[in-house]
């Protein structure tokens, strides 16, 4: 029997309390590479702050935390640096820089190598906003975009770091559902092309069903239910009962409190410049 895979991201019994408010309680997950797991749960229950452990902004109280194979845990800052080349998140907000083109955001990472002409930077970010859709925004700045394309220009400027993984915060969210849904099909189209390892944290079960190779669920700090979408499906928690209710409802937003109901029913790599990295 081959051996499995080493997962590429793992949370081993993360605990993380902010004073007495206990945010994560012994949570153990993790994510294979080339894996797309989607981390579901209530607001406020742990979701942003599980991302900012693995980016190393935040340390947990307990337990242990690896990206890229590596126990980051104790890591200083100038190591945490190292990983977040290889691990980039995309912000619920975009965090565009305001002031540059949407061009140059998305060429900002490629300067920043300090190894590309011009030319090959211009290149490569026409293949990125292209690939995302947004090629004819180019010479716009952010504030002239909707949240959907921001999100979009962020996914393109985070590819142009070439990640071996992919953080989204919430990628659907404020956003109409026409754009949720391609905002959803893009994610899609990456992971089957560039299969990156990515988490995508979301309360969207559209966007879940459609995306996750496996699921974890967060409830009152603690991981309520891990595994495939399938497998959530014959999950009889609550909680996980109560989001496929509003989902077969078309509720896009958790509404605590709502009575319990019966169970619902329920490539290749494209040519960035031809340098990107081998994967995993
Ligand atoms: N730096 C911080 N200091 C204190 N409390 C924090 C900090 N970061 C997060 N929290 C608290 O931790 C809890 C979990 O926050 P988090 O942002 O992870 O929720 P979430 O699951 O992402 O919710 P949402 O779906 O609304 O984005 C919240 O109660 C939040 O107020
Ligand atoms: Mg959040």
């Amino acid at each position: 029997m081959p051996e499995p895979p080493r997962p590429y991201i793992e949370f081993q019994h993360v605990s993380k309390a902010f004073g007495d408010h206990r945010v994560l309680d012994d949570v153990s997950f993790d994510v294979l590479p080339g894996e797309t797991v989607c981390i579901l749960g209530r607001s406020g229950v742990g979701k942003s702050v599980s991302l900012h452990h693995i980016m190393g902004f935040l340390k947990p109280d307990s337990g242990r935390v690896w990206v890229a194979y590596e126990d980051i845990t104790d890591y200083p800052e100038h190591e945490l640096e190292r990983i977040r080349k290889k691990v980039t998140m995309v912000f619920q907000n975009g965090a565009l820089f305001d002031s540059l083109t949407v061009g140059e955001n998305v060429a900002f990472p490629l300067r920043e190598r300090g190894e590309l002409s011009e030319e090959e930077i211009y290149q490569i970010v026409d293949g990125l906003l292209e690939m995302v859709g947004v090629r004819e925004m180019r010479e716009m700045v952010p504030s002239e975009l909707s949240t959907g394309m921001k999100r979009s220009v962020a996914i393109a400027r985070a590819l142009a770091a070439q990640p071996e993984a992919i953080l989204y915060d919430e990628p659907t969210t404020m956003v109409d559902p026409l754009q949720g849904a391609l905002l959803g099909d893009l994610i899609a189209k990456l992971k089957l092309q560039l299969k990156l390892t990515s988490i995508v944290v979301t309360h969207d079960m559209k966007l879940c069903r459609k995306l996750a190779d496996r699921v974890v669920f967060l409830h009152e700090a603690r991981v309520v239910f891990f595994g495939t979408v399938a497998e959530m499906e014959r999950s009889t928690e609550p909680i996980v009962r109560e989001f496929f209710k509003l989902d077969f409802f078309g509720l896009d937003d958790f509404q605590a409190g709502a009575a319990p109901v019966p169970s619902s029913p329920g490539g290749s790599n494209p040519d960035l410049s031809g340098s990107a990295p081998p994967r995993e």
